[in-house]
């Protein structure tokens, strides 16, 4: 058996993701978000695919907009969150990063640090989340010192972020709405308002620009939802084998503590999946697996390397089975809402540990 723990990653599906993503907004462009390890699917392998049809790409962090040119992708990288300090600030410039503007020191520093070339700016307003942006009263002021600076080259792109666009008909996302486009409304200059919840759901907030992370990875962003979205392709398959095979009683119990009993004669299978490959611990007993393409069921406490599945209900499963723990037929958002967290979480938390396997542009496995 060759290692059986993988995450398969279908980069065609990524690329098809952010055509679909950019079909919803005709008028708009689409910079893929790709932080975090592009959502645990390998930053530079899925840059290099969506580098093919994005115009832009979009990171969290300095290290990760280093990591791409390193690899030879020129693109623009948006930096979400700005640089932190001067010296993020020249090497961003040095990298032809696009920096996000949203708070007093880094508008400070743009307007101060002489840069070794002009940067493209997005300037953040905060409009009701309170984490990043300027308050919308700064909104015309900071436009026009950006505008103004020798270090800022083309249009200021003017930006916001909903804070529950998973939940597209809450009242925040239109008060924030309209917060921003009455801050903005005499600038006339580009937007950008959607993460991929508002850009599936909310077509007010489609804008000249937005920014489709999860979505782009075949996630489901709803809150609302646990199934894959409908056009939407799952991009990763994380999947292992069964290496185990046992038959217990009425009464036997199952892996640490205990915490699943038989309530019949079971057989259960041992898969080589834990916490450690990135199966979340927090997975309740029922959350289900596929097995040979077939539902079942975790019964037991989550190890670090292996899983135990109760396959009472299958024919004939056999050691060497192949075992899908999330993918086609069983999103990821579904399992996660087993273990009480979200899809995100589990993707971007995929370790290193598990190797990520591609399906390259073009090829079909
Ligand atoms: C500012 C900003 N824009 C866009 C995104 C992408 O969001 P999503 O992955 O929900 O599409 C994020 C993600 O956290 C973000 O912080």
């Amino acid at each position: 058996m060759t290692r059986p723990t993988v995450a398969l990653v279908d980069l065609n599906a990524i690329v098809d993701n952010f055509l679909l993503a950019q079909s919803l907004s005709a008028e708009g462009q689409c910079v893929a978000v790709v932080k975090a390890n592009a959502y645990g699917h390998g930053l530079v392998a899925v840059a290099k695919a969506l580098a093919k049809v994005a115009p832009v790409l979009a990171v969290a962090r300095i290290d990760e907009a280093k990591l791409l040119r390193a690899a030879a992708i020129a693109t623009p990288i948006l930096l979400l969150e700005g640089a932190l300090d001067d010296a993020e600030l020249q090497c961003a410039a040095q990298l032809q990063c696009w920096l996000v503007i949203e708070n007093e020191n880094q508008l400070e520093a743009i307007s101060r640090v002489e840069l070794v070339r002009p940067v493209k700016a997005w300037l953040k307003l905060d409009t009701g989340m309170h984490r990043l942006g300027l308050p919308v009263q700064r909104a015309l002021a900071a436009h026009d010192i950006l505008s103004a600076s020798a270090n800022v080259e083309g249009d200021v792109v003017i930006m916001t972020h909903l804070a529950s666009a998973d939940e597209p008909d809450t009242d925040s996302n239109h008060q924030q709405s309209s917060v921003f486009l009455e801050a903005v409304k005499t600038l006339n200059r580009p937007l950008s308002i959607a993460n991929s919840a508002a850009l599936l759901a909310m077509p007010r907030a489609r804008a000249q620009w937005n920014r489709p992370g999860y979505m782009l990875y075949g996630g489901n962003p709803l809150s609302s939802a646990s199934n894959n979205t409908p056009g939407l392709k799952c991009a990763m398959t994380f999947k292992s084998r069964v290496i185990s095979l046992r038959t217990i009683e009425v009464g036997e119990r199952v892996g640490y503590s205990g915490s699943w009993c038989a309530q019949r004669r079971s057989v259960i299978a041992t898969v080589a999946a834990g916490y450690g490959d990135g199966y979340p611990r927090g997975a309740r007993n029922g959350t289900p697996v596929l097995v040979r393409g077939q539902r079942a069921f975790l019964a037991g406490t989550v190890s670090m390397d292996m899983i135990s599945v109760d396959v009472s209900d299958l024919p004939d499963i056999a050691i060497g089975d192949e075992v899908i723990l999330w993918g086609d037929g069983l999103s990821v958002d579904e399992v996660a809402q087993c273990a009480g967290t979200i899809g995100y979480e589990l993707l971007a938390g995929m370790p290193a540990r598990t190797p990520r396997q591609y399906i390259e542009l073009g090829s079909s496995e």
